[in-house]
């Protein structure tokens, strides 16, 4: 029986990462909740299946806004899926974000987009937007889950704001001030939220984007991120997930 979350839709929730090690519990706690149906499409691996009492299919969208692109409009137009999540982690940008913090998404905005002088910097040429804003049932369960979840963790902190997204690692403290200069209120930086809000914006779809602060943007994130992938990652996003699907609060 799947429980009934008012602000949560009635239908399936398509649940998207970038990277294995995002998603590879929750995949682990789909196969030993119930049977999963894989189907390959698109070179990608969608998981049908129930995670903590809702039907979910859960996909690796891979690196990058047009993987995340194909990957969600595949997950759309071949699935009954009634909202997309995103999880995984990026790097913090804002002062006062920290490794282990965890940011969910107001709005997404790409930071790369630029067909100026034609249209306005960050603004998608013919839409008339530079952000999507993303689903406030969604978001708030999943700030609400998050906050549950750093509460046992015993260290983080959730944020709630502007996620920007692009084609590239930031990794320099340069790049993270021009970021900065230009969007002042983005509070982390990653590499397929927008695009998601963008796809979903097409298609009428509410969507949420939730991250995981694995590093800065600066010099050090090179090392950072990968050890934060390693040794966090996948703990936080089965953690959060696991509040959010099953509304234990
Ligand atoms: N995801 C995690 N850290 C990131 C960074 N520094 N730049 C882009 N995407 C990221």
């Amino acid at each position: 029986m799947q429980p009934t979350l008012p602000e949560l839709p009635a239908g399936p929730i398509g649940i998207l990462a970038a990277m294995p090690g995002e998603i590879v519990a929750l995949l682990g706690a789909m196969r030993a909740q119930r049977a999963v149906d894989l189907k390959i499409i698109g070179q990608r691996e969608f998981y049908s299946g129930e995670l903590f009492g809702r039907r979910c299919v859960v996909v690796l969208a891979g690196i990058g806004k047009v993987a995340a692109a194909i990957t969600a409009t595949t997950l759309l137009q071949s699935f009954d899926v009634a909202a997309l999540v995103f999880v995984g982690v990026a790097g913090g940008i804002a002062h006062g974000m920290a490794v282990g913090d965890v940011v969910v998404a107001d709005a997404v905005l790409q930071h790369d987009l630029d067909a100026s002088p034609l249209f306005p910097r960050f603004e998608v040429p013919l839409l008339g937007v530079n952000r999507f804003t993303s689903s406030a049932p969604l978001s708030n369960g999943l700030a609400r889950a998050a906050e549950r979840f750093l509460a046992g963790v015993g260290a983080g902190r959730l944020h709630r704001g502007l996620i920007i997204s692009g084609d590239q690692f930031v990794h320099s403290a340069n790049h993270v001030r021009a970021l900065r200069d230009s969007l002042p209120d983005a509070l982390a930086v990653e590499m397929e939220g927008a695009a998601i809000g963008q796809v979903c914006d097409a298609f009428a779809m509410p969507f949420a984007v939730l991250r995981i602060i694995s590093d800065a943007a600066d010099g050090d994130a090179a090392q950072d991120f990968p050890r934060f992938l390693e040794e966090h990652a996948s703990r936080y996003s089965l953690g959060i997930v696991k509040h959010f699907l099953s509304g234990d609060d």
